[in-house]
Formats: C-alpha cells, structure tokens, sequence
C-alpha cells in the first residue's frame, strides 16, 4: 500500500530518500535505479535524431496527495523551485478535506482534414456526412494496435469556414478513440488514410491532415475542498499573519483577476501549468501538446481567461476547481523507450491514461492555489528566495556544504545575486 504521507522527507540524504520511497511505495529500491541513472545514449540516439548526449534536469517527487481516495507519489521533472514544495503543501491541506476528486472523458482525439478548392462547402459537408458509416469502417478496417485494444474512429464531424485568408473551405473533424495512447500517430495515420476517401466523395483536394492539440473532446477534471481553517497562515515576513477567511478570500480574489484580465490569466495558468508539465515530462508525454491544448482551451470564449476556478462553499470552505484537455498516454512513444517515464507510471500505479490525467490535473489545481495563496499573503518571493539562493551559490561556484552556508547568508541579507555569493564565498573558502 502506498503512503504519500511522508514527513521530514526534505532533510534527508539523496540515498535516504530513495530507501524511504522504495518503503513508502509499492516499488523496490532496484525498480526506482531508472530515476537516478541518465538515459542511456543508445536510447536516446534512436528517440531523435543528431543526438551528442542527454540532458538531465531534477527529479523531485510530490508528497500527500490522495486523488479519488488513493494515495499517490507524484514524480515531476522541473527546474523551478518552490514547485515540488508547493504542490506538497497544498496537496497537505487538500487531503484534510479528503484530497483531490478527479475525472476525466473517454480518450476521444480530434483529427483534422482542411478540404480545399470546393465551390458548394454545405453540398461536400452533406455528402461526408451521408457516408459517415463506411468511412469510419473504411477507416477501422486498417491494421492497428489501437483497435485491437479497443480504440477507433467514432466519429465525423463537418465544419465550414467561410472565411479565411484563402477564402473558404471545408474541415472534417475525424473523432479518434485513442485508448491509453497520447494518440498523435495513430491519429494522423487515420487522417491521412481517409484523405483520398474524402477527396472521391466530395471532389475537393485534402490539405492538411493532422491532429488538433486542442483536445476538447479529451479532458480531465479535479476538484478540492480546502477547510478554511487549514489555510490560516503565519508568515516568514514579520509578524504577518492572516486567518483562513482571509487567506481564502485572498485566493477567490486573485482568481477573479484572472477571470477578468487575460494579462493576469497567462500568469496565473502558468502557475497551474507548472504543476502539470512536470508530471507529462517525468511521463514521457509531449508537453508542448498539452500547454498548446491548455492554453487554447482558455481562451475557448474568445477571451483569454483562469483555467481555473477558486468559490467558497456552504461551509466557507474554499472549492478549487480545474477542467482542462489532457491528451497523455501511458503507452506509446517516450513513455514505452525512457525507462524513468516508466518507473513514473508504475510509481503512481497508473493504469490508464484517464487516470494519469485525473492525477495531473488534480497537481495542477494544487500548484495553483499554492501560488494564489502566497500572492495573496506574504508574496512570491519568500517562499522562492531560500532555494534560489543555493542556485545562485551553486552558479557562484560553492560546492558542498558551502551551498548552504552562502545560501543562508545572501537570502538573510536579502541581496540574491551571483557577484554577492561570489564575495562571501571567498571570505569563507579563504577561512576569514
Ligand atoms: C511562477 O512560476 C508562477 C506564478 O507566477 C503563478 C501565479 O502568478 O499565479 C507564481
């Protein structure tokens, strides 16, 4: 049984840690090796091509998040601090009201079909439409391991544009069950097999056939409770301190600058998108996928707005909530050749992508209100200053248990800068 309550993890060596998670999982110390050793140059040599090498980044595991009553052991792959910390935190807080409920939608992928050179685009949409049973067979009749495992064609769909800056045209939408896949290839294959079809029935020339990143038809869900008085809070500034009505009004009033301002809500997305990214990259799943999704799913209403959603409840809880596309895998790709993408998956015994994705939108949701509650108090920069002072000492040069010492130091000063840790580590490695 896993735990992902694991208190006073932070203090411990690197060694430590790994025993404490090989104890606190369902994974044996030789089962986590992948998350500790470089991918292998052959390995990566045949993922893209003109390889030299690799290029590593942290690995850090989020603790006490429970998603739909199961307790899980986060792996994220960034280089920000904070992050890991924060989600940890919020995820604390969460599990006090029950932790994250999450969901998600059928594996339901969109491919595209951009139809040109069509002088009557409602006639050709009618046409596709009239044979819409056997071209989703014409299309499932094709070898593939997707439908062997239960995915396919679904659907079509037809769209006009009439405007554009070539005039108009038609788009077929082709709804793909991808199963556990991400999906993008066997998406694309299936658009580009249906592409001479369309061609024949409607007499027009298929351009593009390629996926939609905006995966609509593909998203997951978390919600949490926060009791209100969890969120009372004493800041490392002064004497600041602030009751839990006032941290959650604090929260739901950052979050309604962010329904209003779309300068605001690129920010306050990108605090979300820093606690799901980690967990698609430590997966082995395409990042740039799902931030192109994320962020073009913000701005569905024409207006760029939160992803995310921060009320009070009957009880004057605090009620997060976060629906967002999720197009990750768990087969296929990256996550099938990286052995560390693989240890992730089996870290967070996932056994499909829905629920992949119901755990990284509900990190999502948890790295939000981490950082909407410490802009709501005390700021941001707190919280990051004490782990960005040992980046700036490590780029000073100190190695050692000098990173701590000139840490602590240029963070108490209050002056975090290179040259400054430049200055005292040479005071110290000179011994004065
Ligand atoms: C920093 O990486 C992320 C934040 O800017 C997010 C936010 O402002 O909500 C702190």
């Amino acid at each position: 049984m896993t735990t992902s309550r694991i208190p006073g993890f932070y203090n411990l060596t690197l060694d430590q840690r790994l025993a404490t998670l090989a104890d606190a999982s369902h994974l044996s110390q030789g089962e986590l090796i992948p998350f500790t050793s470089p991918l292998a140059p052959d390995i990566a040599s045949h993922m893209v091509e003109n390889v030299i090498g690799t290029y590593s980044l942290p690995l850090g595991i989020a603790l006490n998040f429970t998603v739909n009553r199961r307790d899980v052991l986060i792996p994220m792959v960034i280089e920000e601090p904070s992050v890991v910390a924060g989600a940890s935190f919020m995820a604390k807080l969460a599990r006090a009201g029950g932790g994250f409920t999450a969901t998600s939608t059928e594996p339901l992928m969109i491919g595209q079909l951009q139809v040109l050179g069509l002088e009557d685009l409602s006639k050709a949409a009618e046409q596709v439409l009239a044979n819409k049973a056997e071209l989703l067979a014409y299309v499932d009749a094709a070898e593939s391991s997707l439908k062997s495992r239960g995915g396919g064609a679904r659907d079509l769909e037809v769209r006009l544009i009439e405007e554009s800056p070539i005039g108009k045209f038609l788009v077929i939408h082709l709804i793909y069950d991808v199963r556990d896949a991400m999906g993008a290839n066997a998406v694309n294959t299936a658009c580009e097999r249906l592409a001479p079809k369309i061609e024949s029935i409607t007499g027009g020339r298929a351009h593009l056939r390629i996926l939609s990143n905006l995966t609509d038809r593909r998203m997951a869900k978390a919600t949490c409770v926060i009791p209100v008085k969890e969120l009372a809070f004493v800041g490392q500034i002064g004497n600041l301190s602030y009751t839990g009505e006032e941290v959650r009004n604090g929260i739901i009033a950052a979050y309604a600058f962010a329904a209003a301002d779309p300068y605001r809500a690129a920010t306050h997305n990108k605090g979300i998108m820093n606690g799901v990214d980690p967990v698609v990259i430590a997966t082995g799943n395409d990042w740039r996928a799902i931030e192109a999704g994320a962020h073009a799913y913000a701005a569905r209403s024409g207006k760029y707005a939160s992803l995310s959603t921060w009320s009070k409840d009957e009880n004057g809880n605090l009620l997060g909530e976060l629906e967002m596309p999720l197009a990750v895998g768990i087969v296929g790709g990256a996550t099938k050749v990286h052995p560390a993408a693989q240890a992730a998956i089996k870290l967070m015994n996932v056994k499909s992508a829905g629920e992949l994705a119901e755990i990284i939108v509900s990190v999502g949701l948890a790295q939000n209100m981490a950082a909407l509650r410490a802009l709501a108090t005390e700021g941001i920069q707190r919280g990051h200053m004490s782990l960005h002072a040992r980046q700036v000492a490590i780029a000073a040069g100190a190695s050692g248990e000098l990173i701590e010492r000139v840490a602590s130091q240029i963070a108490a000063e209050g002056i975090v800068r290179i040259d400054r840790a430049k200055e005292i580590l040479k005071t110290m490695e000179s011994g004065k």
